[in-house]
């Protein structure tokens, strides 16, 4: 049976991915907080290392797919946005890397946000400190930046540079590896925005342009897409499942 390693599994977007794929016959091997098969902080180093050790255990060291998709939103502490934001999937690439590549499906989703693609972030000292590695100084960024929107808006878009520098050594090792950016998807974490005092009136008041928010299934059946074999060809992509939010924001930037 095939073994599909999954963070954030015990909530969200992130349960129904897992609900799903079990549903269709897979192994899943959830790493969370608390509530999975691997429970261990991703926001810490030792966390981290606690998680990949810990699954590739349960895995026998043979991962045939993964999902990152553990994540605080905004309304969380900036610096610990930060760590598990970026790093908890950053690290995680680095330590599943060669496992995936001994398992079936040899593919990865990272599951990043459409506030990915705000901002201009060209030249920014924050996503040199992500891209570099260098935790402490991404965490005293976020942290100098107040509320953990700003945060929130970096790591994801440095996640999904991440995601896309990789592409040319991940391909050459057969391993796919893409993004998926969800837009508001109903769960705690978006209720937890919108009771935040800062950014909750205008998370409640937005209606993207297909005039729902998502519920959580939508974004797992897009992650099974691109972990099948139906997405063979796609790689080092950003999907936007957001219901027209980023068309709406930048009809001719894409
Ligand atoms: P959620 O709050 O329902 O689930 C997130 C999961 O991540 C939880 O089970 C939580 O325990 C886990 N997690 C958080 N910090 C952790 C840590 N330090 N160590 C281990 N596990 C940790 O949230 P949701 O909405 O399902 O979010 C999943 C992903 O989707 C996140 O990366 C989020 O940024 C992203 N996303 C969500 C959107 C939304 O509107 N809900 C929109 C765009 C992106």
């Amino acid at each position: 049976m095939a073994s599909i390693v999954i963070t954030g599994s015990a909530s969200g977007i992130g349960a129904s991915t897992a609900a799903m794929l079990r549903a269709a016959g897979y192994e899943v091997v959830g790493v969370d907080i608390a509530g999975a098969e691997v429970c261990a902080d991703l926001s810490t180093p030792a966390g981290r290392a606690a998680a990949i050790d810990g699954a590739l255990t349960r895995c026998g060291g043979r991962i045939d797919a993964l999902v990152l998709c553990a994540g605080l939103g905004a309304t969380h502490a900036p610096e610990k946005i930060a760590s598990v934001n970026y790093f908890g999937v950053s690290e995680l690439l680095d330590g599943f890397k060669d496992a995936l590549e001994q398992g079936a499906m040899k593919s990865a989703v990272v599951v990043a946000s459409v506030a990915a693609t705000h901002g201009d972030w060209e030249g920014s000292p924050l996503r040199e400190a992500f891209l570099a590695g260098d935790e402490e100084k991404a965490r005293a960024l976020c942290a100098a930046s107040g509320h953990g929107a700003a945060a929130y808006a970096a790591s994801k878009h440095a996640v999904v540079c991440d995601v896309r520098r990789r592409a040319a050594a991940w391909g050459a090792r057969g391993v796919r590896l893409n993004a998926v950016a969800p837009g508001a998807v109903e769960t705690p974490l978006l209720q937890q925005s919108i009771a935040d005092p800062v950014v909750g009136k205008a998370t409640a008041a937005f209606i993207p342009p297909l005039g729902r928010r998502a519920v959580p299934a939508e974004i797992a059946q897009v992650i099974g897409f691109l972990l099948s074999d139906a997405a063979s060809y796609v790689h080092g992509s950003l999907l936007v499942v957001d219901g027209g939010i980023d068309a709406l924001a930048r009809p001719c930037r894409f």
